[in-house]
């Protein structure tokens, strides 16, 4: 067994290139000619190839390194002198990754001469040895006559049985001809049109490592002074098939876009190396891009598009959506528009309860004695024409238990790392109208006596059911009662107002048996439920709060303290 060093091969005139892709696992075997690793430059991206058949034995680079030609890539076992012997046809990575000059390959042409013009020379594009094919499609056309290009630009994709490969531009310049149109069939060395080069770039051999991976048969016959000899494409279109190396960019641009190791299974992806390396700098899974270009090619409106559809969608967080049926299909329908106060409530019911942790407590308050009070008081209400519900001494009783309980009268600052104490007591109460829920509040609740409190509470509900209430009367609330009054239930669990931190829910009054020690006796009681935000609140907290009103509702005197 012999282990052998495999190295960056030279590179085209980049000094250093980041690995974007490792194609192979330690102690993988592997083929001649099978992509190790992907190299890539501001430019363009290249695979190296293997030089050798064997076993992978130590991978030196990771994804993100930066390498420069000579640098160790892995480290090969080979088995015997066989597997070497039968390489020689492609050395050690530099037949395929570096492609510096540009290379006249159609049959039987040498390199024609340069045709000097102002800004540069003219270039004679063709296509490269198709490697055995017969033809290719000219499936995309994405530059015309006229254009200025920068080397590495696609100027059209060819394809084969098997796959698709770019052809870019071996220089920037000016495409002052393309022959052919999509659809056309075209064969090695057939002339497609004509580059100008800049007037830079003529001055100087054109480098194009981009040419290595996104078109290893990318060809034209140069007259760039200098014009080297191109072996190492030569070699490569001659040694392999190229279709079969047009497979290896398309086998790539699976795995890539799939973010895994080859496949059989995997769908193939057709993109070109600039939309790949956008879709790379923005992060774009391609098999997740719909192509629209031919047979499924993607293209950069593809990706634009992939980032609209994206960003309109609801954020990755957002819950999942109830699903929309088509109710019409069970039976009769009839679809009533909401009122805008019933609007008002889908949204902040809502909000309320996504963001406010809720708990709910419950007790019942002896209000026998309550009861008969109110009912003494019977006279007087028809003297002064304000009648007296269990409503306004439940505010009484709620302002006292926020006064006895401050955190109650609270609202939690959004950043969440302060709790903003109230020193006033404004007391909302939500009054079913016919257009929807509304809760108008009454303010100074802790200053106000019994009958202030119930004309008020009368009035303000007056008000809302006949939509009179102003924007100042439905805001400022410290807490909400909603009493469902007689309308029944034994107790249900109100959603808090929020930024308020407790809303207290009322259900009906009805006689049941109380146990006071030594027998049940039948006792008027009312049915509360306390919920609120678990945030602020605690149970021992909202215990001692549903308590002290329970206290306090059973015995009115207790105010006075
Ligand atoms: N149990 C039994 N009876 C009750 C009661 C209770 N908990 N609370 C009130 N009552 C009685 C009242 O004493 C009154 O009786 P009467 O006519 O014999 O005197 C009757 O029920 C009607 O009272 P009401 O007119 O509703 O006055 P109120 O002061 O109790 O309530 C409002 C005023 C505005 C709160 C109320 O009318 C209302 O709209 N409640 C609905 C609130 C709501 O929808 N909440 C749910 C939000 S999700």
């Amino acid at each position: 067994m012999k282990r052998e060093s495999v190295k960056v091969p030279e590179l085209g005139g980049a000094s250093e290139v980041e690995v974007i892709e490792i194609a192979v696992a330690d102690g993988a075997a592997v083929a001649i000619g099978q992509t190790l690793i992907t190299l890539e430059s501001d430019k363009a991206s290249m695979e190296v190839p293997s030089p050798l058949a064997g076993t992978v034995r130590g991978i030196s680079v990771k994804v993100g390194d930066r390498v420069r030609e000579g640098d160790e890539i892995l480290v090969m076992e080979i088995a015997g002198e066989a597997a070497s012997a039968s390489a020689p046809p492609v050395t050690p990575a530099s037949t395929v990754t570096a492609a510096p000059a540009p290379a006249p390959v159609a049959p039987g042409e040498g390199p024609a001469p340069a045709a000097p013009t102002a800004g540069g020379v003219v270039l004679a594009l063709r296509v490269p040895d198709l490697g055995g094919a017969d033809s290719v499609e000219v499936i995309e056309i994405s530059a015309r006559a006229g254009d200025s290009v920068t080397e590495g630009a696609s100027l059209l994709v060819l394809e084969g049985d098997k796959a698709s490969m770019e052809f870019p531009a071996p220089a920037d310049g000016t495409l002052l001809a393309l022959d052919i149109k999509v659809g056309d069939r075209v064969t090695s060395g057939q002339k497609l049109g004509e580059l100008r080069t800049a007037a830079a770039a003529a001055a100087a051999p054109v480098a194009q490592p981009a040419a290595v991976v996104a078109a290893p048969v990318a060809v034209a016959d140069v007259a760039a002074p200098a014009a080297a000899p191109a072996p190492d494409v030569q070699a490569t279109l001659a040694d392999g098939d190229a279709v079969a190396a047009i497979t290896r960019v398309f086998e790539k641009e699976t795995r890539l876009a799939a973010g895994r190791a080859p496949s059989a299974a995997a769908a193939p992806v057709y993109a070109g190396p600039a939309v790949r390396q956008l879709a790379r700098e923005i992060g774009i899974p391609l098999d997740e891009v719909r192509g629209s270009g031919p047979k499924g090619r993607i293209l950069r409106e593809d990706l634009r598009s992939y980032v609209k559809t994206r960003l309109a969608a609801p954020p990755a967080t957002a819950l999942p959506t109830v699903p929309d049926v088509d109710f019409a299909a069970f039976g009769p329908i009839e679809t009533v528009a909401l009122s805008n106060i019933q609007k008002a409530t889908v949204t902040n019911m809502s909000r309320s309860w996504l963001n406010v942790p809720h708990v709910t407590q419950f007790d019942y308050a002896d209000v026998t004695e309550l009861e008969a009070f109110r009912d003494s008081l019977k006279p007087e209400m028809e003297q002064r024409k304000n009648k007296l519900t269990p409503l306004p001494f439940l505010l009484l009783a709620v302002a006292r238990a926020l006064r006895e309980h401050p955190r109650f009268n609270a609202a939690l600052a959004p950043d969440g790392a302060n709790l903003v104490l109230k020193k006033y007591c404004h007391v909302g109460i939500a009054v079913d109208t016919p257009q929807g829920l509304v809760v108008p509040v009454i303010r100074d609740v802790d200053r106000k006596s019994v009958w202030e409190l119930a004309a008020e509470a009368r009035e303000l509900a007056d008000k809302a059911r006949n939509r009179k209430l102003k924007l100042a009367e439905m805001q400022g609330a410290c807490f909400t009662i909603s009493s469902l009054g007689n309308i029944g239930g034994e107790g249900f669990t109100p959603i808090v107002n929020a930024p308020e931190v407790a809303i207290l829910g009322v259900s009906k009054l009805a006689v049941r048996p109380v146990w006071n020690g030594q027998e049940f006796l039948a006792r008027k009681t009312l049915p509360l439920s306390l919920s609120y935000d678990h945030r602020v609140i605690n149970g021992a907290d909202a215990g001692n709060f549903l308590s002290f009103l329970v206290v306090v509702l059973g015995d009115l005197r207790r105010l006075l303290l």
